[in-house]
């Protein structure tokens, strides 16, 4: 009887025993599911530009880069012989005056940006123009992959917004593995090729004044990192592209000098 009760007892805390530690161990698990979850879900300094078109676009109804096109990537496709059936991807849309011209005139363009404001904003001025809105969509080019090649990509004022050294080289690897054989790609960023600076990312999201429409607005910071032109150079060749031109155009609406470089994969 006595063995009996022992043996009961025995049971019972054995039981209590392992409850306790799976409980703990469930504690334990959630932690670390909150903790990566919350990890996955913060956002990255190079997404500082949506809370920038959110704000002007709800306060304005404006754009906040303006509607006017750059003629320098028209005059790179015809320069490079892109033809109207030429795959054409376009990195970094913002809020689409690029790729909104070259469809106007017949380009076959698939324009992505991370911000979902700025595809909104894109979608909504296609419509206007009778422009079918799947020419653009949402994608971070740090992150995703696409399974077709192209014969162009480009890029303006996208890669200058990048600080890490890492991110800096995903965007050109990405651009590497998203090219034809024969395909190039124009990378255009401010600078004037002699200065080199960084921003401080922590502060992407924080607000800064900057002149907008004749008036002096309060934005999201954003990040901006200058490169001379042999770091921008030893950077193309790092991702294993080959540079066929480079120059200063001063041309890009918006920068007092843009640096451009022409690609191919090597
Ligand atoms: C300075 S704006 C330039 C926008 C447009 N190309 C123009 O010339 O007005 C930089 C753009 O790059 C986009 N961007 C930043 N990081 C990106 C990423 N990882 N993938 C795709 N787009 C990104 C931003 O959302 C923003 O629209």
């Amino acid at each position: 009887m006595v063995v009996d009760l022992f043996a009961y007892y025995k049971n019972v805390l054995y039981k209590i025993y392992f409850t306790i530690i799976f409980i703990i161990l469930l504690c334990l698990f959630d932690t670390v599911y909150v903790f990566l979850y919350y990890i996955c879900m913060v956002k990255k300094y190079y997404e500082a530009y949506d809370d920038r078109y959110k704000k002007i676009h709800t306060e304005t109804s404006l754009a906040w880069a303006g509607d006017r096109p750059s003629p320098s990537i028209e005059n790179l496709l015809n320069k490079y012989g892109a033809t109207k059936k030429s795959k054409i991807l376009e990195i970094g849309c913002g809020e689409g005056q690029n790729a909104i011209n070259l469809i106007s005139l017949g380009y076959n363009i698939e324009a992505s940006d991370i911000s979902a404001e700025a595809i909104k904003w894109c979608k909504q001025k296609a419509k206007e123009k009778g422009i079918d809105e799947n020419h653009f969509y949402v994608m971070d080019i740090l992150k995703n992959n696409l399974k077709m090649k192209y014969d162009f990509i480009y890029s303006v004022a996208v890669l200058h917004m990048l600080v890490d050294d890492k991110d800096r080289h995903k965007f050109l690897k990405f651009v590497h593995n998203h090219l034809t054989d024969e395909g190039k790609a124009f990378i255009i960023v401010m600078g004037d090729g002699k200065e080199t600076r960084r921003s401080d990312i922590s502060k992407a999201f924080e607000l800064a004044e900057r002149p907008f429409a004749d008036k002096v607005v309060r934005v999201a910071t954003t990040s901006c990192r200058i490169v001379t032109w042999d770091e921008y150079l030893n950077e193309m060749k790092s991702a294993h592209l080959n540079v066929l031109e480079h120059y200063i155009d001063t041309t890009i609406s918006g920068f007092s000098s843009s640096m451009v470089v022409v690609v191919e994969k090597l």
